[in-house]
């Protein structure tokens, strides 16, 4: 079932991966659109709006506070989702082990847990500013073959500065291949995220 509101644009390119654009919290599912062209112009893309509201603004999981989670609403939010992406790949047709997950803040998070907790809905992430969530490593050998990028900012106020390393290791165990850049920034992204997240999507297909 397609439980989420979302957008889908069919792709131009049948040689472009699909995109999952996830948004962070207050946006949208249109917030994403413009870094999605810029990234790869001719994928198909599926974008969901966060269906939970923290007094307005909507994200994908609850917050209890800032950096506060409840694992097991997490958990239920990212099965949630990963049920909707498998019910979107075979209603649009795409293929989930070609998808990849861009997302920023909160809906870099999601992209995070579903690498650990469904692996088998993507083939890989650009999570841009991602912090650890759920402190568990993904299940040994469950993402061998998925190609993530984790870009974090070294002034970001938001998330620790353990968290990236330490997230970057917790998809590793799974057999993730994972590259980690710091850029000189706080949360909110740059032309420089875009850059890094164009070379690496070009290398990684
Ligand atoms: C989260 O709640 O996922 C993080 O604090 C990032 C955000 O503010 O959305």
């Amino acid at each position: 079932m397609l439980t989420y509101q979302h957008l889908y644009q069919p792709g131009q390119d049948p040689s472009a991966p699909p995109l999952l654009l996830l948004h962070g919290t207050g946006g949208n599912e249109r917030d994403l659109l413009p870094l999605a062209a810029a990234l790869s112009p001719g994928s198909a893309v599926l974008s969901p709006r966060g269906d939970v509201s923290e007094g307005g603004a909507l994200r994908f999981f609850a917050r209890l506070a800032e950096g506060v989670f409840d694992p097991a609403e997490v958990a239920r939010r990212t099965h949630a989702l990963a049920d909707f992406v498998a019910a979107a790949a075979a209603h649009y047709r795409f293929e989930p082990p070609h998808l990849i997950a861009v997302g920023f803040s909160n809906g870099a998070n999601i992209a995070t847990t579903m690498l650990q907790l469904r692996p088998e809905v993507l083939g890989g992430a650009v999570l841009l500013r991602a912090m650890v969530v759920l402190d568990q490593s993904a299940a040994p050998g469950s993402l061998a073959g998925r190609r993530v990028l984790l870009i974090n900012g070294q002034r970001d106020p938001l998330v620790p500065a353990d968290h990236p390393p330490r997230l970057a290791a917790l998809l590793r165990a799974g057999g993730a291949e994972v590259s980690l850049e710091m850029m000189p920034h706080g949360h909110g992204l740059t032309q420089a995220d875009l850059t890094a997240a164009q070379r690496w999507l070009r290398f990684s297909l």
